[in-house]
């Protein structure tokens, strides 16, 4: 049985833990840690697709994504990006895809903008789907935010981000992920909003902290922002084992006798 939305997204003081995940082992694992919630985000694009940006996800993708998460976990709840033009189009689009995505089992959708995406939020929400809002650097705008930085550097810039996370709340969403911005800016926003605000690149002072599972697992040595902290280094592990195997196969120390089949112990006998 799944862990509702509402349980899970509260201020209680106690930080909310949330990561990505994209596949069903990868789910397991976060579930088994004592993870509050997954989110299947749309860097399934950069992370584990090779493309450039997540502009260039689909909503087949995504379904494909969170039907593989959802199917490795049971408690935990799982929050579905909705990608780029999935939402944008028209609400009737926004609320069909919301749908494709809640039928996949996500428990909940989430959906970058404030101002512009308040009202299509508002409805979904009102179709009894869970939204999520996401603020600050919104990943599918890079083309218009000119590159991946901190925004609401300015007092203007702020002043926008904090108005947007009241147009949100009040169009109903559950929480708000805040994506690069000053500490100072989401403690604010935190302080002021009756919904979590789940911070990444946002500093400490957040209802909650959200990290790309494969950042934080040291999966990928190119990309190395100053908010992330690698909590492994996966990627060293898994060249080591790599490594190894191929000196083994060449060396024929793998495959040993216990990885082999036989007819009988003579002719493993004869053989080794
Ligand atoms: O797609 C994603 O992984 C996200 C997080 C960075 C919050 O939206």
């Amino acid at each position: 049985m799944k862990t509702s939305i509402k349980e899970v997204f509260k201020k209680s003081g106690i930080p909310i833990t949330m990561v990505t995940a994209y596949d069903y082992p990868l789910a397991k694992l976060v579930e088994a840690a004592g993870i509050d919630a997954i989110l299947v985000g749309d860097s399934v694009g950069n992370v584990v697709l090779g493309y450039e940006s997540t502009v260039q996800v689909t909503m087949d993708e995504m379904l494909h994504h969170v039907r593989a998460v959802v199917r490795g976990v049971e408690k935990t709840p799982v929050i579905a990006d909705m990608p780029f033009l999935s939402y944008q189009v028209s609400q009737e689009e926004a609320l069909k895809n919301a749908g494709r995505l809640m039928r996949a089992g996500a428990s909940a959708v989430k959906l970058e903008g404030g101002k512009e995406v308040a009202e299509t939020v508002q409805r979904i929400v009102e179709c009894g789907i869970p939204v999520m809002g996401h603020l600050g650097l919104t990943p599918q705008s890079v083309n218009q935010l000119g590159g991946y930085k901190v925004q609401g550097k300015s007092k203007e810039k702020a002043e926008k981000i904090l108005q947007d996370a009241k147009l949100l709340e009040e169009a109903g969403v559950f929480a708000i992920v805040a994506e690069c911005i000053p500490a100072g800016l989401a403690q604010e926003l935190s302080e002021m909003s009756h919904v979590p605000i789940i911070g990444i690149g946002a500093g400490a002072f957040c209802d909650g902290q959200v990290l790309v599972l494969h950042d934080l697992l040291g999966f990928n040595d190119e990309f190395k922002p100053k908010f992330v902290k690698k909590y492994e280094s996966l990627c060293d592990k898994i060249m080591n084992a790599l490594k190894e195997y191929k000196n083994e196969v060449r060396n024929r120390e793998f495959p040993g006798p216990e990885h082999s089949f036989f007819t009988s112990e003579e002719e493993m006998k004869k053989l080794y």
